[in-house]
């Protein structure tokens, strides 16, 4: 462990072990450490999908409502590609390390992310305690987003490696219509975001209370969230504003000011801080 950061893990350490409550706040790079892609920027999505830089494909033309309008067959390719891969992600020991920590706090914590991935859940989360602000991809909905939100357990979806086109579509049993996943896209008019919202409810009735407990210490970390997409960390800004709490930024690429920054991926961090925490027990 470098030096620089010694000091910085051993305040994160304090302001962790001394809290009452836990808020967790996540974006792709939580999931690097897993072997999951971020995309940062068209590089970094082209680095995931090499086969979508040669037919000259970008992340917002893929993860896009009309995709799966004029071409089911790729935004399916991509989607599906996605799905099996995180069906397949076993989350690294920092998730587990944070469900140690979530899970002693007297009063409890909460999940915020943009990640669809479902790898909080998989991680054993309460699922009652995860709020998805873009939705996730192991649920489905309609093309027009009328009708219910239905799991994507029990869909398969073969894809081809070399093209990233799907060999199968998912259609609904029901009445037979094109499903696509359930997650907030760009330009997306029809995002069925009833899941969401309920999440959303949850995650205030929960966050708000707290404001009025001044005797209550909340931790806030903030784990592998980018700028390109700033719902995460627009998230972390507002609480750190509107509630007395300690803000912890995890991420190699650190960037506005938190009150505690750690410029190391995930996994390393989150190990630091427990070796810490554990020798302070
Ligand atoms: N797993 C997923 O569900 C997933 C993956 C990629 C993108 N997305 C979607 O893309 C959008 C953009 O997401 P974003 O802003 O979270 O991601 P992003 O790809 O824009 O940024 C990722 C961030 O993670 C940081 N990072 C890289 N390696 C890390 C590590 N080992 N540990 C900690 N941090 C690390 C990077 O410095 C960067 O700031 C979101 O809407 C999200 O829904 C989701």
């Amino acid at each position: 462990m470098q030096q620089s950061f010694i000091k910085s893990i051993e305040q994160a350490a304090l302001a962790i072990s001394q809290s009452d409550a836990l808020v967790i706040l996540a974006g792709a790079g939580m999931g690097v450490d897993s072997g999951l892609p971020d995309f940062r920027g068209k590089q970094g999505f082209w680095k995931a999908y090499p086969m979508l830089e040669q037919t000259g494909h970008s992340f917002t033309d893929l993860a896009n409502p009309e995709a799966f309008e004029k071409t089911p067959e790729l935004a399916w390719g991509f989607y599906g590609h996605r799905l099996n891969l995180y069906r397949k992600t076993t989350p690294h020991l920092g998730f587990e390390i944070l469900k140690d920590w979530a899970t002693t706090r007297p009063g409890g914590y909460f999940i915020y992310t943009s990640n669809v991935d479902g790898q909080f859940q998989k991680a054993g989360f309460d699922e009652h305690s995860i709020y998805e602000c873009h939705g996730s991809i192991h649920h489905l909905q309609s093309l027009n987003g009328k009708g219910n939100i239905i799991s994507a357990d029990g869909f398969e979806i073969e894809v081809d490696a070399n093209t990233l086109r799907a060999k199968d579509l998912i259609h609904s049993v029901d009445n037979g219509e094109l499903l696509r996943p359930n997650i907030l896209m760009f330009n997306d008019w029809y995002w069925n975001d009833t899941r969401s919202l309920a999440q959303q409810q949850r995650y205030k009735d929960w966050l708000i209370p707290l404001r009025s407990r001044k005797s209550k210490k909340v931790a806030m970390i903030e784990i592998g969230a980018g700028s390109a997409l700033p719902a995460v960390r627009s998230q972390s800004t507002m609480i750190r504003n509107w509630l007395d709490s300690t803000y912890i930024q995890i991420n190699p690429q650190l960037a506005h000011k938190a009150d505690i920054g750690i410029a190391l991926g995930a996994l390393e961090a989150l190990t630091n801080i427990n070796a810490v925490i554990e020798a302070m027990r």
